[in-house]
This record gives structure tokens, C-alpha cells and sequence, in this order.
């Protein structure tokens, strides 16, 4: 289905650009979930498609199979799914939309290791679709990974990847568990799937003030001539998180936070603010980008390493006022485990552009605020000009704020009233939800919908994958086999471990207070 709205432009705008708002084509498709009764599929994917179909986007001819092992009918499936949808729609959900959304929800029971399950899966597909006829395909493998391979093995074995079936298959991070195993996995994708098929989520590129950093950077003459090594002192990115790892514990145990959170959403959010233009909006203009900076990072050895990194394990504490384990005391975690659930860390992008300004990276969970962004730090001016009431003048700064608010704001100095040479650094700032007063799209829907349109832009790329664990690979086995006592704790509810404030005051600057 089309949709066009047309943008309302501020008042007095000039309208230098096309107007349109949306434009959504859908072609008919259905998508199976491996994993359907998982928490990926009724927390996220389930709602999510629901709201699509209430916002109106999805194409009249749409089906989607929940396929796992319980025992289900494709009612009862529907009436379980239901729940989930009110709570996680709230005020969004409507009886007649889901009423009709439901009909295009079936179920499938089987073993996805197990070859039967897929002659059973083709039987319903030509039910659906009508047999012999074309079916666009969405496999959304919503499984551990352990499942990949049994499950991409059987879709090749029963001619569910290419042929009558124009198919795409979505996949989710991780993406392996290191450069090789990364390559292991997509070796095995490809000996079923072409590139353009394969959709690997990051959902951090779904976000809608992520992807603004492209066209804020581009879109806008004032910014870019600066935006480089001569005007620019630092970066900070803040990923930082105030959930501990609820029910994941045995999950992420064998991850930790440098797989979890650095090897895909913070190295995206460095390749955004670091690479350089590309040739054009196109999905592989812009991966090519990406992939450079990736390459461009400085290779770390092991003494830089522990150096210039910092992890750490949250403790028992206080968050929002709420008293709360640590990291060892959860579900599912050894009480002597070493795995990290915070890393802070110096990087360098060894390219003409960034050549020695540094990107300060931290991440955690339990920490004392959710906030994520990116800070620009610009350079003092090359002259004191106020230097005799002023020994420090805060320098410029560029937030871009992705949660809990969706902003960008920029800081300045001014002179305070009636003061002979006083500065007063104040700020000026764009708010998404002030601006536009509507809510964002959450991020799946509009990486949903971009797979549905065959749009790559917001995926990741294989070889930008592989190049992100090159850069993690190192810190991660840097740390490895770290001892008990050896691992910094930090009480839940801080901002980590005092060694990662040292990382940054040892250069003689300050991480943002947020
Ligand atoms: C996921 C991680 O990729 O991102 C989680 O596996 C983390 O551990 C989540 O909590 C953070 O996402 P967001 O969108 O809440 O910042």
C-alpha cells in the first residue's frame, strides 16, 4: 500500500525540498518466524507488525507464520499472541484492528531441526498463497543462534531460499561471537542465500535520531566544514543503561557487554560521526562509508589495551531509588562470574580526517541514568581574548541526543549581562517531540518495513560486520581469564568504575555529567 501525507513546513519556508512525507510500497509477502512463540516475537516483532498494519502499511495480501516447537493451533496462537499485543501496545490497541490483523496470523508446530516440519511449512504456504503460485518470503530467524544452521540447512534442502520463492531472511545480532565465527556463519548463509537477500538487524540503525546523524552531517553546510581534526578536540559516545540483564543472565554470560553493545550499536554510532560523505544515498554507498571507518581504527595491542580500556561488573546498589542485586547475585550468572558488564574505552580513527582526536566510549548497564548520545567537543579558540576574568572558557559542544530524549543541541558562550568580560556557556536546542509533536517510530518498525520494501540501507553488511570484530576481537581477548579480584566492580546506580573517569582526566578532560 501507498501512503502519502504531505509535510506541513514551518511558516516562511522556502520549499527547497520534496514534500512528500512517506511513501511506502509493500508488495504482498509472508513472513515466518522461526522462534515464534520467543520473547523476540511476541515483545517486539508481533507489536510491532500490528502497528504497522494499524498505521496502514502493510500490503491487502499479507500473512505470518509463527513457527516452534509448542503445541499450538493457529487460534490458539492468536489468542495467546493477543495478550502480549494489549500490553505491549497499551493505549494503541483496538479490537477490530486486531480482529482483522488476526486473520493474517497462522501457526506451525514442529521441530525446526527436523526436515518434516518443512514439507509441512510448503503444504501451508501453498495453502495460503495457493499452490504453484510466486510467494515472497520473509524467514525472521527469531532462534539462539545455535539453531541457525539446522534451520538454514532445511530451508535450502526444501527449496525455501531461491525459485518459486523470492525470499529474504532476517537475522539477528550476534552475528557470531568473533571474526571467525562471523565468517563461519555467513559462509553458511551464503551457501543458501545471496547478499541481497540477507538482512542482519542492528536495531540501533532503526532509531530515527540515529539515522538523523547522516542527514544532519550532510544535510547542513554550518556543521561539516568543521567537522574534522582541525576544530574538533573529542568524541564521547554514551550508551549507557539503567536495566541490569533481567532474565538474560545465561545468555549473557557468554557475551558481555563488548559483544552485546560495542561490536555492533557503539562502533555504528562511531562510523556514523566519523565516515565521510558518500556518493549518494544508496544502501552500499553509505555501508562503504561505514566499512572505511571501521578499517581506519586504530589496531590496539595488548598493553594499549589495558591502558586505554576499562571494563568493570556492576555490584549491588541503588537505581532510581530502588535497591538492586549485582551482576553476580542474577538469575542465571555464576556467583564468581568475570563477565563484564561495562567498557570504556579510547579509540582512534587513523584517517586525514580524525587523525589523533580521540573517541571516548562508554557503556554499562545498571549505571545511574539511561542516556544515550554523542558529544562533539570543539577546540578552544585559538586565542584568550578574555583571558583576564576567564582562565578556562567552556569549549563549543554538540550534543546528539538519541534516548531518553531525541535532541540535538549546541553550546555556546555569551557574555553575561551587565559583566565587563564574563562568558556564560548556554545552549541551543532542537527537540524531535517539541518540533514535531508526534511520537517516533520505534526502531523495528521501520527496519520491518524497510525489509519488506527491500531497502538494505539500515542493515549491516558483512564486511562491516567482520571489520567490527576486528576491532573488538583484541579487547576482548585482552580481558579474557581476568581474576575475580581483578575485575572492578562499581556499585549499581554510579557511573562505573573509577578507573574509566581516570582513562579520560589523565588527557586532561572530563566525561560529560549527565
Ligand atoms: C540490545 C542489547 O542489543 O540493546 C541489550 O542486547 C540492550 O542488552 C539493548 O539492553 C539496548 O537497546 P536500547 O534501544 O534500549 O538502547
Amino acid at each position: 500500500m501507498r501512503r502519502r501525507r504531505h509535510i506541513q513546513l514551518p511558516e516562511g519556508s522556502a520549499p527547497f525540498c520534496d514534500t512528500e512525507e512517506e511513501r511506502f510500497d509493500i508488495e504482498p509477502f509472508t513472513m515466518v518466524i522461526f522462534g515464534g512463540t520467543g520473547d523476540l516475537s511476541r515483545r517486539k516483532l508481533i507489536p510491532t507488525l500490528y502497528h504497522i498494519f494499524k498505521e496502514g502499511i502493510m500490503p491487502g495480501d499479507f500473512s505470518i507464520i509463527g513457527f516452534a516447537s509448542s503445541r499450538m493451533s493457529d487460534e490458539g496462537f492468536r489468542d495467546w499472541l493477543k495478550g502480549f499485543i494489549m500490553q505491549y501496545a497499551g493505549d494503541e490497541f483496538e479490537e477490530g484492528v486486531w480482529q482483522d490483523f488476526s486473520t493474517h496470523i497462522f501457526y506451525i508446530d514442529g521441530d525446526l531441526k527436523e526436515g518434516g516440519s518443512y514439507r509441512r511449512l510448503i503444504e501451508r504456504l501453498d495453502g495460503i498463497a495457493g499452490a504453484g503460485r510466486p510467494v515472497s518470503l520473509i524467514h525472521y530467524m527469531a532462534v539462539p543462534p545455535r539453531l541457525f544452521e539446522p534451520i538454514i540447512k532445511n530451508l535450502s534442502g526444501w527449496g525455501l531460499c531461491k525459485g518459486r520463492y523470492d525470499t529474504r531472511i532476517i537475522v539477528e545480532k550476534p552475528f557470531g561471537r568473533d571474526r571467525d565465527s562471523a565468517i563461519e556463519l555467513n559462509n553458511l548463509m551464503l551457501s543458501a542465500f545471496d547478499e541481497e537477500q540477507i538482512y542482519r538487524i542492528d536495531h540501533y540503525l532503526g532509531k530515527e535520531t540515529v539515522q538523523n546523524i547522516i542527514f544532519f552531517r550532510f544535510a547542513n553546510s554550518i556543521f561539516e566544514p568543521l567537522w574534522n581534526r582541525k576544530y574538533i578536540d573529542h568524541v564521547q559516545i554514551t550508551v549507557s543503561e539503567t536495566i541490569g540483564i533481567g532474565t538474560r543472565g545465561r545468555f549473557y554470560e557468554e557475551i558481555g557487554v563488548i559483544r552485546d553493545i560495542v561490536q555492533n550499536h557503539m562502533l555504528q554510532l562511531l562510523a556514523l560521526v566519523a565516515m565521510e560523505p558518500p556518493a549518494g544515498f544508496d544502501a552500499d554507498l553509505i555501508r562503504d562509508e561505514k566499512v572505511k571507518v571501521f578499517r581506519a581504527i586504530r589496531p590496539m595491542d595488548e598493553g594499549y589495551i589495558k591502558g586505554s580500556t576499562v571494563i568493570g561488573q556492576y555490584g549491588p546498589g541503588e537505581v532510581n531509588g530502588e535497591r538492586v542485586r549485582g551482576y553476580r547475585e542474577e538469575d542465571g550468572v555464576s556467583p564468581d562470574s568475570t563477565t563484564p558488564t561495562f567498557f570504556a574505552g579510547k579509540f582512534f580513527v587513523d584517517n586525514w580526517r580524525w587523525a589523533d582526536v580521540p573517541f571516548y566510549l562508554r557503556t554499562g548497564k545498571r549505571l545511574a541514568r539511561r542516556v544515550t548520545e554523542i558529544s562533539i567537543h570543539f577546540k578552544q579558540p585559538p586565542l584568550r581574548l578574555f583571558s583576564s576574568s576567564c582562565e578556562f572558557i567552556e569549549p563549543n559542544m554538540l550534543v546528539l541526543g538519541i534516548q531518553p530524549d531525541e535532541e540535538i543541541s549546541l553550546r555556546f558562550g555569551v557574555k553575561y549581562p551587565s559583566s565587563l568580560s564574563q562568558i556564560y556557556p548556554v545552549t541551543m536546542d532542537f527537540n524531535y517531540k517539541r518540533t514535531f509533536k508526534r511520537g517516533i517510530h520505534p526502531p523495528y518498525e521501520r527496519l520491518l518495513i524497510d525489509c519488506m520494501r527491500g531497502d538494505q540501507t539500515l542493515f549491516a553488511r558483512q564486511d562491516g560486520v567482520e571489520a567490527m570484530w576486528s576491532v573488538v576481537d583484541p579487547i576482548i581477548k585482552a580481558w579474557e581469564g581476568i581474576g575475580m579480584n581483578d575485575l572492578p566492580l562499581y556499585p549499581a546506580g554510579t557511573w562505573g568504575p573509577p578507573e574509566a573517569e581516570a582513562l579520560i582526566t589523565n588527557d586532561g578532560r572530563q566525561w560529560r555529567r549527565l
